[in-house]
């Protein structure tokens, strides 16, 4: 590496005379190139510090201005810079942990478009009972979650009805729950559909549902059905909550859920009514989050993005880098304020969000391996190795199970 190579074409001339002076001097010059962008370091042994000349002087001077580099800083500076980026880090990570429970499916990692969406607008338009056949049977088996499963793995004799279905028509197992199961969504539908065109007393009391023609089309348990004389498919929508519902929901039953009895038009009706809006978030608390986020994690990402500028790194990466996280924290809070007002805006918060994750999390690593020499990084290496190995040993031992007694506790049992 040349002098002129190490200091550009600009300072030829200085470098010319800088020889001559250092020829004269008799000196013995050391060039430190660590970096790309690093130039001149130190002039010489000590036995020669007071041999700078003015020019020499002046170009070691604009060599060194040339970029400042954390890596230049003292040790005990890096190590804090260091220590401040773990922190951040892990601080980070103690927030996604909040996020699930706060918001997260029970046994789901994080939340899903459906939370957000939830959290954010709310759940709006239906009534209990639509939103209790509608809501992902992987929600509590509970008034608040979902009843789905009733048609399933909460319907009496789910397992033998598998079984008796596999032996009648000689299929796989896994074939005959496929089938039932695609039966049993088709009560659902029904009593759905039912539900959502007015509840019709007559229809249900008469047991005499007239299904629409798509719904007429999707395979429903033959016992629920009749075709009239007039062509039009029937359902039997009270037969159906007799067999699905009143197994818990009947007065002469045991259990919590016999003191909401499903047994009459009444009692079924009462869950019929449209609710209002509800979750989602309050102006107030939109408000709150935003001045939280956008006033503490500004701090957070403003630091961690100036950090990162003054790495080694290209100069592209550290352009896109360096302000990437407080961009997409203002997106996807602009987001949050579209999500309150529609629920489409859901996927988009969770995309921003995940941004604004993985800038940090780019951030906080690059700058950290970029902080230290070959020593340092081999460290950091075996870290990340250590970290890793035990956070895969963490999800498989204790985060997998853990998801999974979650999903099944939230699952309240008769
Ligand atoms: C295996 C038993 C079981 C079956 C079958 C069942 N449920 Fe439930 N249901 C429950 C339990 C338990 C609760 C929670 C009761 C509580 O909050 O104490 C509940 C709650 C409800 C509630 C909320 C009651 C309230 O006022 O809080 C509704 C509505 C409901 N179920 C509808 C249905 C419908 C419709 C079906 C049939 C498709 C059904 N359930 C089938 C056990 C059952």
């Amino acid at each position: 590496m040349s002098l002129r190579q190490v200091a550009g074409p600009p300072f030829a001339k200085v470098l010319a005379k800088a020889r001559a002076e250092l020829q004269t001097a008799g000196s013995v010059f050391a060039y430190n190139q660590p970096g790309k962008n690093r130039a001149l370091a130190a002039l010489a042994a000590p036995p020669f510090v007071s041999l700078r000349f003015p020019v020499t002087e002046r170009l070691f001077m604009m060599a060194r201005s040339r970029r400042f580099v954390l890596r230049n800083l003292p040790f005990s500076t890096r190590l804090a810079i260091a220590a401040f980026l773990s922190c951040a880090g892990v601080g980070y990570f103690s927030a996604l942990v909040q996020l699930h429970f706060q918001h997260a499916t029970p046994g789901t990692l994080l939340p899903t478009e459906e939370d957000t969406a939830g959290a954010y607008y709310g759940r709006t338009g239906m009534s209990q009972f639509e939103r209790l056949l509608v809501t992902d049977s992987g929600k509590p088996f509970n008034g608040s979650g979902s009843m789905r499963q009733a048609f399933s793995t909460k319907a009496a004799g789910w397992k033998s009805s598998i079984n008796k279905r596999a032996k009648e028509q000689k299929i796989s197992l896994r074939q005959a729950e496929e089938r039932l199961r695609s039966e049993r969504d088709g009560e659902r539908l029904a009593v759905l559909e039912w539900a959502r065109h007015g509840a019709d007393r007559k229809a249900f009391e008469d047991n005499n549902y007239v299904l629409s023609p798509t719904l007429s089309k999707h395979p429903i348990t033959e016992e629920f059905l009749e075709t009239a004389p007039d062509g039009t498919t029937r359902a039997k929508i009270s037969s159906i909550v007799e067999s699905r519902c009143t197994r818990c929901h009947g007065r002469g039953t045991s259990g919590q859920a016999a003191q909401f009895p499903l047994e009459t038009w009444e009692q079924v009706h009462e869950y019929c009514e449209i609710e209002t809006t509800e979750g989602g978030m309050s102006l107030k608390k939109l408000a709150q989050s935003t001045h939280v986020h956008l006033i503490g994690f500004a701090m957070l990402y403003g630091l961690t993005g100036v950090l990162i500028t003054l790495t080694s790194y290209p100069g592209w990466l550290r352009t896109v880098l360096g302000p990437f996280t407080l961009l997409a924290q203002v997106v996807d809070i602009g987001f949050w304020w579209l999500g309150r007002l529609d629920p489409a805006y859901a996927r988009f918060i969770v995309i921003s969000g995940g941004a604004v994750a993985m800038g940090l999390f780019l951030q906080i690593t690059l700058s950290l391996f970029d902080l230290f020499g070959k020593t340092g990084k081999i460290i950091l290496l075996l870290l990340a190795l250590t970290l890793s190995l035990a956070g895969y040993e963490a999800k498989t031992r204790i985060i997998d199970p853990y998801l999974a007694k979650e999903a099944l506790s939230a699952t309240v049992t008769e």
